[in-house]
């Protein structure tokens, strides 16, 4: 079996490994990174089934400005932190262990069933510390179960942070983790598709999205629209984006396949490549994720600030 290396790793995340800290090193070191490449016979069979979940319409879509799938997912992980008021609690149930992951334009099978789950946790870990460190307001938009408020929170007790969402338990548990935990969080509402213009964005306020703007197609106008006039001091994107893989390759072909009929995230790199020409906009940092789920990588990186 090959492994991912620590090298490897700061290939993904678009660093020199001399730059990882002591802190992600440990994470990195206590996690098995084994994995091989599908044998042919199993690409065939990957490749084909995803192009027939797109051919059934197998794949949750999204549509109609429709939250009820949300409020159900994330109204069972409020049910069980209430319950515990523990952040275990917060773990989306929508990372599958046990399944192939994409791996630099490969698909391969992991030893450790939750490769995916630990990626992240490095890729969090190194990312929040890296780009959030100096900003005084984080606020996450399509903050979900609020794990990435609690792993804030605890990494950053002195920052505000403000998790907001339109499902009303993901608010919930934000607010939740304020009241029931003493985090520094507070939950907010509000919608992509009809921002809040009332919502206050202090000076030295970060603006982060994780797998959230992926939700709103080709509708993210109205939350551009929000960030341009609201002039954060930075956006930090942690977004599948379908430009950017290699419609050449068979294995991007299928998550391409798969993206647009989900009906994800289109249009937003070039709209933020427009701003840039345009001197509205400083690009900080693009970076495809070479790494995801069987259907997308999620985790590519578009940081960028509107000019003040
Ligand atoms: C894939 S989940 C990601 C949740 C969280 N950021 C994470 O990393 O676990 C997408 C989130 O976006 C939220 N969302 C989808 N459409 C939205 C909209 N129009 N306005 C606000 N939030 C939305 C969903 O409720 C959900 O919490």
């Amino acid at each position: 079996m090959a492994a991912l290396t620590l090298a490897d790793c700061a290939d993904l995340f678009g660093v020199e490994e001399a730059s990882l800290s002591a802190e992600i090193r440990n994470i990195f070191a206590s996690h098995d990174w084994e994995y091989e490449p599908v044998s042919d016979e199993r690409l065939d069979g990957i490749v084909i089934n995803l192009l027939e979940r797109v051919r059934d319409g197998n794949f949750n879509r999204v549509e109609n400005e429709d939250k009820s799938r949300w409020v159900k997912g994330w109204g069972e992980n409020l049910e069980d932190f209430n319950a515990s008021a523990d952040v275990a609690a917060l773990i989306p149930k929508y990372m599958r262990p046990d399944m192939p992951i994409r791996l630099f334009g490969r698909f391969v099978a992991t030893r450790a069933s939750n490769f995916e789950q630990n990626w992240f946790e490095v890729f969090s870990s190194w990312f929040f510390s890296t780009y959030l460190r100096s900003f005084d307001h984080i606020f996450e938009f399509g903050c979900g179960s609020g794990i990435n408020l609690a792993n804030l929170a605890k990494r950053f007790p002195d920052k505000q942070i403000i998790g907001l969402d339109w499902a009303e338990p993901a608010v919930a548990i934000a607010e939740g983790l304020r009241t029931k935990c003493g985090m520094k969080v507070r939950g907010e509402q509000f919608d992509f598709f009809h921002p809040d213009y009332g919502l206050e964005i202090p000076p030295n306020s970060a603006i982060l999205t994780v797998g959230a703007i992926e939700q709103t197609g080709t509708n993210f106008g109205p939350f551009l629209d929000f960030i341009m006039a609201k002039k954060p001091a930075g956006c930090f994107h942690i977004e599948p984006m379908v430009e950017w893989y290699n419609k050449d390759n068979i294995v991007d072909y299928t998550a391409v396949r798969a993206h647009d009929f989900r009906n994800f995230l289109r249009g937003y790199s070039g709209a933020i490549d427009r701003l840039e020409q345009e001197g509205k906009a400083r690009v900080i940092k693009r970076k495809r994720a070479f790494l995801g789920s069987i259907a997308m990588e999620g985790y590519s990186q578009l940081l960028w600030a509107p000019t003040p």
